[in-house]
């Protein structure tokens, strides 16, 4: 696909200049780059022999943020690229560009948010389900299927904790949080106290819906 669009962009006159590709936003295998670069290299090979000499290759995103895993250090990232580049392309490197987003920015924001509701859902329940004036809608949709993990900090994480589901203020029944795996908050956690989210710097206020259910899209202070 990619050798075909490419191509026809040289057929028409443009320049086909390069390939970009991503290879899965927060990415832990640092590996993850040496296939796509094999693949972007036998594109290179294929056009070079139907006389088109592409430049450049787009490494895109990928680099991960510190959320309550650890995740490896940049510098590793670096290496594995950098021989994959070489491995892949020999002594023709291409000109590089990558495109990170989280892994540059995630760790720059926190969210304040508030517990507006601490209930169970019926006598037999002991598991409690806290609710915060913030939700899927209103910047943290990147807790769909919990795949992001946020790190939250309260004034009492020296208490005793307890797994507590992890709700958001608006009606709509998809607005959980983290009900999978529920999150460890403190027994003394009570209405109106304070949560700060962590390594909330990327994917969230772009991410607030406009007012839906009447919640004002996610502010941001830019300290
Ligand atoms: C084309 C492109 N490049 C880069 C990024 C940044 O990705 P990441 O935050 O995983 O580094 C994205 C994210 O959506 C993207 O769509």
């Amino acid at each position: 696909m990619a050798i075909d669009v490419l191509e026809a962009a040289h057929r028409l006159g443009l320049s086909a200049y390069g390939v970009s590709f991503h290879v899965g936003s927060q990415q832990a295998n640092t590996e993850a780059w040496d296939g796509a670069l094999g693949s972007a290299a036998a594109i290179f090979g294929t056009l070079a022999e139907r006389g088109i000499q592409l430049k450049m290759v787009n490494l895109g995103g990928g680099f991960p943020t510190k959320y309550l895993k650890d995740i490896p250090a940049v510098e590793s990232y670096g290496r594995s690229i950098d021989a994959a580049i070489r491995r892949h392309f020999g002594n023709r490197i291409p000109e590089t560009i990558i495109e990170p987003g989280r892994g540059m920015v995630g760790n720059a924001g926190i969210i304040k948010t508030e517990v507006v509701l601490i209930s169970t859902k019926g006598s037999d329940e002991t598991t409690r389900w806290v609710f915060l004036d913030i939700g899927k809608f209103g910047g943290l949709a990147e807790t769909m299927d919990e795949a992001i993990r946020y790190p939250l900090a309260t004034s009492r994480d020296g208490d005793e904790k307890t797994p507590c589901i992890l709700a958001g203020p608006t009606c709509d029944s998809a607005d959980v949080l983290y009900e999978k795996t529920p999150y460890a908050l403190p027994v003394s956690l009570e209405i109106g106290d304070e949560i700060l989210i962590e390594g909330t710097g990327a994917y969230t206020t772009t991410y607030s819906a406009v007012a839906f259910n009447g919640f004002e899209p996610l502010k941001a202070y830019v300290i």
